[in-house]
């Protein structure tokens, strides 16, 4: 009789052991169990319209308890993040390694003074230790794709220790691609595309990737226009590329209702964009697959 109550003791047992490894080796198992110890997202919204975002981005969203990012986020995604505690990301809060050998990070965000900067990142680093040791989801929010000219990538070398997770999105590169109908890596004299940003050309620039340098293979060009000085890349380009190279002004990728495209040629494009405000949304594309 003793030995029949040990038996069945052993196989309860193991039946539970079993139980508890088949949870975490099934699909979403291991995150559950993760999100039980906390964690920490960078998730990226997708670009324009709302049912860009991926089904992840969705689901982890839909589980975290804090948010962090800007206020125009809050504002488009109210009603996902209605309930949870919303706090501001800021713009370049916390610096990648490479910024910060510029010196970059001694720079605070424009238009914030230092103390504030530094009294921002404090608190941000405190709320988000707290919440994941005690088990919460915390998700930094950034347009887009968050690795691709996103303003917090810097939050995953400051939270390195957390291990935290990258959830890609769709970029306004992906949407201005589909607005376009052409692959642009499809040229006639090239079959590669250089995602670049305007700053290459500001003054004080000390990159080595500067327009003439990247323009030598005439590849596509794909400009993301923070700061962007149109003539000034304009005339840039026209020593590499020749004049009746097409370029392209996406605007508002993503939102079906006001997504623009403008082809013009690197000839032409100063005239026909003359006094017409373009939006902080756009994107330039150069190159002879546009034709
Ligand atoms: C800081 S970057 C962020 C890009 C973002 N991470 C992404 O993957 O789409 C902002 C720049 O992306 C471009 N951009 C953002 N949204 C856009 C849209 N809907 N249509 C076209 N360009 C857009 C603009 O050039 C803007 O200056």
């Amino acid at each position: 009789m003793r030995k029949y109550r040990l038996t069945k003791h052993f196989y309860l047992a193991l039946m539970i052991l079993l139980a508890a490894a088949a949870m975490v080796a099934a699909p979403g198992g291991a995150q559950d169990v993760q999100a039980a110890q906390g964690k920490l997202y960078l998730v990226g919204l997708g670009v324009g319209d709302l049912d860009n975002m991926t089904i992840r981005a969705h689901r982890v969203l839909t589980q975290a308890d804090i948010i962090f990012g800007m206020k125009h986020d809050f504002k488009q995604y109210a009603e996902l993040f209605k309930g949870k505690e919303l706090h501001e990301a800021g713009h370049l809060l916390f610096m990648e390694k490479s910024l910060q050998k510029r010196g970059r990070d001694k720079m605070p965000p424009k238009r914030m003074p230092p103390d504030k900067h530094q009294a921002m990142q404090e608190e941000t680093r405190r709320i988000i230790r707290e919440a994941v040791a005690a088990g919460k989801t915390v998700a930094v929010v950034s347009g887009g794709d968050p690795m691709l000219y996103g303003p917090h990538t810097g939050y995953l070398q400051e939270f390195a220790d957390l291990k935290p997770e990258v959830v890609p999105g769709l970029s306004c590169f992906n949407a201005a691609n589909a607005a376009l109908q052409r692959g642009p890596n499809k040229g006639f004299v090239s079959h590669s595309v250089i995602l670049t940003a305007a700053m290459t050309t500001s003054k004080g620039y000390k990159g080595k990737d500067t327009l003439a340098k990247l323009g030598e293979t005439q590849s596509t060009m794909v400009f993301f226009t923070m700061r962007m000085n149109l003539p000034e890349v304009v005339a840039q380009l026209k020593e590499s590329y020749p004049g009746d190279t097409p370029i392209a002004i996406v605007s508002y990728a993503g939102y079906q209702d006001r997504e623009k495209v403008l082809v013009a040629s690197l000839d032409t494009i100063l005239e026909k964009t003359k006094g017409e405000k373009l939006p902080f949304e756009h994107l330039i594309y150069v190159g002879d697959f546009l034709k």
